[in-house]
């Protein structure tokens, strides 16, 4: 399990998410999203990609950071480039996927949001990842907006995403490596 990060700021600080945190969790999930993820889901997703943030020992806000292999098809399509290319068949690039962000109601519009991106984009690189993903609400400007600050394009739409019906961006962005991550050798070509 990952250990307590250096604190960034005075009494902010990033730590692993436990089942104690669930209820204040639940609290800013619900304040946050018109199809919030039910508790018992929030409390599936507990392991080293969940992560809280805390200011002055209070929960203010958590992101959870999942990472997978490519599609099937797309390892197929880069196996068969490297044997036509009769190159070394590189390390299937990781994707990493940002699948929940939030931050407080009360105490959004400080920096918050954005240190809780930048954390994932840090933890993306150290996974080895090449790229990194996730889906927003077409109408959610702010989410948007955040992200569009880091890098992240919308790549596509993606019809009837959410439980409620709504659309969803695919909005991504290409990772540099990081030093010693490992994966490093697959994708130094694609990084951007
Ligand atoms: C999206 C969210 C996490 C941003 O958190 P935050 O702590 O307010 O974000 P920050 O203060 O770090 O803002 C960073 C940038 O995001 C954008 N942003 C944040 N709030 C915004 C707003 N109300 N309108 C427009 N842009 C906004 C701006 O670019 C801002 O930078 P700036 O303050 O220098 O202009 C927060 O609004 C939230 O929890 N929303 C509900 C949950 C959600 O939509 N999560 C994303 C799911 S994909």
């Amino acid at each position: 399990m990952m250990s307590a990060l250096p604190l960034v700021r005075e009494g902010l600080q990033l730590r692993p998410a436990t089942r104690d945190d669930l209820a204040a969790i639940w609290e800013i999930e619900r304040a946050s999203f018109s199809t919030p993820w039910p508790p018992e889901y929030l409390e599936q997703q507990l392991g080293e990609g969940f992560v809280v943030l805390e200011r002055a020992g209070r929960l203010v806000g958590y992101a959870v950071i999942g990472a997978k292999l490519p599609t099937f098809f797309a390892r197929l399509e880069q196996r068969t480039r490297a044997l036509l290319s009769g190159g070394l068949q590189p390390e299937p690039p990781l994707v990493a996927h940002i699948l929940n962000i939030a931050v407080a109601p009360a105490l959004r519009r400080q920096g918050l949001g954005r240190y809780l991106v930048q954390y994932a984009l840090n933890y993306a690189r150290r996974l080895g990842a090449a790229r990194i993903e996730l889906e927003v609400r077409t109408d959610n400007s702010t989410a948007i907006a955040l992200y569009q600050r880091f890098g992240f394009h919308i790549q596509e739409i993606v019809p009837k995403y959410y439980s409620d019906g709504a659309d969803a961006y695919l909005m991504v962005k290409a990772l540099a490596p990081a030093e010693g991550s490992p994966n490093l050798r697959g994708y130094r070509d694609r990084a951007g």
